[in-house]
């Protein structure tokens, strides 16, 4: 029988995770960049005839992992917060002195856009070294039209360069800037009638967060933005219930956003709220976040899961509560500190962060039509993912 010619032959894998019913073996075989097969090596032996061959023995081929949420757009790090933490100053605290996402903001703004660009690329590059091949990225370090814009650009600019896939979200409802302290409404004003429209008109974003918190944004305050967000036609992103239950969960549900992130202070009325929501809001699960923070709180992930809610695990890269762009390190956080299974830590970086994000038909799997972005995992089994910290699997 003729073989027909394809470019890559991976071969002999200890297992391949492929998040699709009846599609299963331990090969898989690219063309074009996308998979054309995946079965038992003699069988697509039978059937490809490889410009390229790779041995897999010994390790495990999972999706190129998707990281749903990141805000990679910070120019300096913010290091000496890690030190107050410990003398026990709170996250809301430093923020409340002045410090974390305002010391941020000040730093971006102050950052030319060239520079930027140059910094978001090495996130990305990091990222990409640890095994994401997609990733939604945030702007919300700028918190003025020029400098969110600018932000954008350089998620823009920086995917490009590196190949990264991104897909951008405009965070400009991350905090009050300090400008605007003593009248947010004019900021929510600034937000709602220049902001969103501007990112709207140059394409910058396809989504839009807000957090959702004391000392950040209010119910009332999120519902104006996230209303006229929804008009714009921005798909919509939420951070809620981090450290105080506001309603921010109900109000996601009620305005059909992809997701809902944090939820270490999620109450039963939330969960309700998400397990009963029409059109399924995600639950965005960030577990290495409390423990960065020294937070005893988790997210009731067991519950979410158990009542159906989809879900994905992501890192929260940010320089202020998470300071990793390791999706393997949250999968550990989830196993840890969540009590998620292998096989579900694994789905929440892969086929759940792809689904959050509208992309779960061609990235998160391995079958036939997905991206031929795959990892070989340096492991012996699927339940060891999660399993090792401090080390990266990815091969
Ligand atoms: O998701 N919670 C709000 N925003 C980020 C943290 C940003 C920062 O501290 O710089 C988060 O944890
Ligand atoms: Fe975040």
């Amino acid at each position: 029988m003729e073989r027909t010619p394809c470019d890559l032959l991976v071969f002999g894998a200890n297992d391949v995770v492929t998040w699709v019913d009846g599609v299963a073996g331990d090969s898989v075989a690219v063309l074009d960049g996308k998979v054309v097969a995946v079965g038992d090596q003699a069988s697509l032996r039978a059937a490809w005839n490889p410009a390229e061959e790779t041995d897999a023995s010994g390790s495990v081929l999972v999706p190129g992992f998707v990281d749903a949420h990141t805000h990679p757009v910070f120019a300096v790090g913010r290091a000496e917060e890690f030190d107050w933490r410990a003398q026990g100053v709170d996250y809301l605290e430093i923020a409340r002195r002045g410090g974390g996402i305002l010391s941020s903001v000040k730093n971006v703004r102050e950052c030319d856009e060239g520079r930027l660009t140059e910094i978001v690329e090495g996130h990305f590059q990091r990222m990409l070294g640890l095994g994401t091949m997609a990733c939604e990225a945030k702007s919300g370090y700028g918190l003025s039209l020029d400098a969110e814009c600018k932000s954008l650009r350089a998620i823009r600019d920086a995917a490009e360069l590196t190949g990264m896939e991104v897909h951008p979200t405009f965070l400009g409802a991350h905090m009050i800037p300090a400008e605007h302290r003593d009248a947010p409404d004019v900021y929510m004003d600034l937000l709602c009638e220049e902001m969103l429209p501007r990112v709207a008109d140059e394409g910058l974003a396809r989504a839009a967060d807000i957090f959702i918190e004391e000392g950040a944004f209010n119910l009332q305050q999120a519902r104006r933005y996230l209303e006229r967000a929804k008009e714009l036609g921005f798909a919509l992103r939420v951070h809620a219930d981090q450290f105080n239950e506001l309603g921010g969960v109900q109000l996601a549900v009620e305005l059909g956003a992809e997701c809902v992130d944090h939820l270490e202070a999620l109450t039963d009325a939330g969960l309700e709220a998400l397990a009963l929501g029409e059109k399924k809001t995600f639950a965005g699960l960030l577990p290495a976040v409390p423990h960065f923070l020294r937070q005893s709180i988790d997210a009731p992930a067991r519950k979410l899961l158990d009542a159906g809610v989809p879900y994905f695990v992501a890192t929260d890269f940010n320089p202020g509560s998470c300071y990793t762009p390791s999706l393997a390190e949250a999968a550990h956080f989830a196993r840890v500190r969540l009590c998620l299974t292998a096989s579900e830590a694994l789905y929440g970086v892969t086929a759940g962060a792809a689904d959050s994000l509208g992309i779960g038909d061609r990235r998160g799997r391995i079958a036939p039509g997905y991206e031929g972005d795959f990892l070989m995992l340096d492991l012996p089994d699927i339940h060891h993912f999660g399993y090792a910290f401090g080390e990266c699997p990815v091969m």
